[in-house]
């Protein structure tokens, strides 16, 4: 039982934020936030001061803020040591010259733990409390990203990510057939489910087909399956790029979401990274099966080269988060990428001032304004993942940022402090971070 107290900032819906400029945020013994208390209330002061003496109180300074922490809903964590690298190269020929052989360094344990443990202190450092992890084709490894999420305090989802088709995959990197695909993601999900015995912080094993090129039908069907059996989480790219849809239509004569779909992967429990080229019917498939969009914007700069019109996906009603996509994407902050999303929003809209000339270049109403890309950092990631995080809420997990302004200047109204924030944001101004109420930072 801990109590902050200070201001924060929560997620209320895809468009606003509320904030409360003094309050005491309570704590539980299990990690929720059990109540929240303004200094209006009568209990306020004897709350406060139960809580000081028995030194659990946080008292934040007029420069602090309190965010919920942030859920990556999309991060390759085997391709951390390439992050920045290749960026210019069409997505299929950086799998094979990049991605591919990095991989496949983790059939050595020793490199995962390296890169792991050093990857999930990043990405504490930066705020991500919450992340939806790709491993590689190797358990031990798979595990030792579980095993660094336990020790570093993150809460993790992790898929043993399967492989198969000869075709599309290079012969020393994938799963050796089907039934290998099949089996070694059922022992990864037992291997789990024996770590979070002794884990504070549980982790979730997820059901990973890479994307539909890397994959036999054979393995997609079998996935399918141990989603249902397992009633757990499902993760994949789909419609990132035109050669991927063109491999669906040329392959299957579907659409790569109708593929996805058909071997039952587009579950209420599973997530699609990028989506930047699904249409409306994608749109309404997803909606009806209430699968997720893992949004990807810096990513989707370089490998997309298109831009997801968020406004577009919330209208259809589809659950949506933000990833950062390392190593499609550079940075592993999602600050970095809830500023991208707004930009790219903005080079997307319709740019054409009406009243002086006609022409139009862009998509109307596409500008997207930083508390949406806030939403979907925490909210939208959350909804996507069924956790009851990223709100500062009662009932809620305590997962949490505190963040300090970079000047002493402080501006002059909540939501000039709240843009400040999202813009200026570094992991040197995160100060203190929670997770279930745990300090992991
Ligand atoms: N599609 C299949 N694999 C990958 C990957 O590793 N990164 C991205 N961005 N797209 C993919
Ligand atoms: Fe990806």
């Amino acid at each position: 039982s801990r109590v902050i107290e200070g201001a924060y900032f929560s997620p209320t819906t895809p468009t606003s934020v509320t904030y409360q400029s003094h309050q005491l945020i309570c704590i539980d013994n299990h990690g929720y936030i059990d109540r929240l208390v303004t200094s209006d209330d009568p209990d306020f002061d004897q709350i406060r001061q139960s809580a000081d003496k028995a030194n659990k109180l946080l008292s934040l300074s007029d420069t602090q803020f309190v965010l919920p922490g942030f859920i990556d809903l999309h991060i390759h964590a085997p391709q951390w040591p390439n992050a920045g690298l290749a960026l210019d190269r069409p997505l299929n020929e950086w799998l094979d010259t990049y991605t591919f052989p990095l991989e496949a360094k983790y059939q050595d344990t020793d490199f995962a733990k390296l890169v792991y443990s050093d990857l999930v202190d990043e990405l504490l450092r930066n705020g991500t409390t919450t992340a939806l992890y790709f491993g590689t084709i190797h358990n031990a490894a798979n595990l030792a990203l579980a095993q660094a999420c336990v020790e570093h305090g993150q809460r993790g989802f992790i898929g043993k990510v399967a492989m198969d088709n000869p075709e599309q995959t290079p012969a020393y990197y994938r799963d050796a057939s089907a039934q290998v695909a099949i089996e070694q993601t059922e022992q990864f999900i037992h291997q789990i489910a024996d770590l979070n015995k002794t884990a504070t912080v549980k982790q979730t094993a997820v059901i990973t087909p890479r994307f539909v090129p890397s994959c036999t039908p054979a393995t997609l069907k079998g996935l399918g399956q141990l989603a249902k059996q397992y009633d757990l989480p499902v993760q994949s790219h789909a419609s990132e790029s035109d050669w991927e849809d063109g491999f669906a239509l040329s392959h299957y004569h579907m659409r790569d979401a109708e593929v996805l779909d058909q071997y039952g992967l587009l579950t209420d429990k599973a997530v699609m990274a990028h989506g930047t080229l699904l249409n409306e019917d994608d749109y309404d498939l997803f909606n009806r099966r209430q699968t997720a969009i893992a949004h990807c914007p810096i990513s989707n700069v370089y490998f997309g080269n298109a831009v997801l019109p968020v406004n577009s996906v919330l209208a259809h009603h589809v659950k949506i988060g933000l990833g950062t996509d390392i190593s499609g994407g550079y940075s592993p902050s999602l600050y970095q990428n809830i500023r991208q999303a707004v930009m790219s929003s903005r080079q997307l809209t319709d740019g054409v001032d009406h009243a002086l000339s006609p022409v139009h270049r862009g998509v109307a109403d596409s500008s997207i304004s930083v508390k949406t890309a806030f939403y979907l950092a925490t909210a939208g990631g959350a909804a996507s993942l069924h956790l009851k995080t990223g709100q500062i809420t009662p009932g809620y997990l305590a997962d949490l940022q505190i963040v300090s302004l970079p000047t002493p200047i402080p501006p002059d109204s909540a939501d000039n402090i709240f843009e400040k924030l999202m813009y200026q944001t570094t992991k040197q101004t995160i100060d203190q971070v929670f997770v279930q109420g745990i300090r992991v930072r």
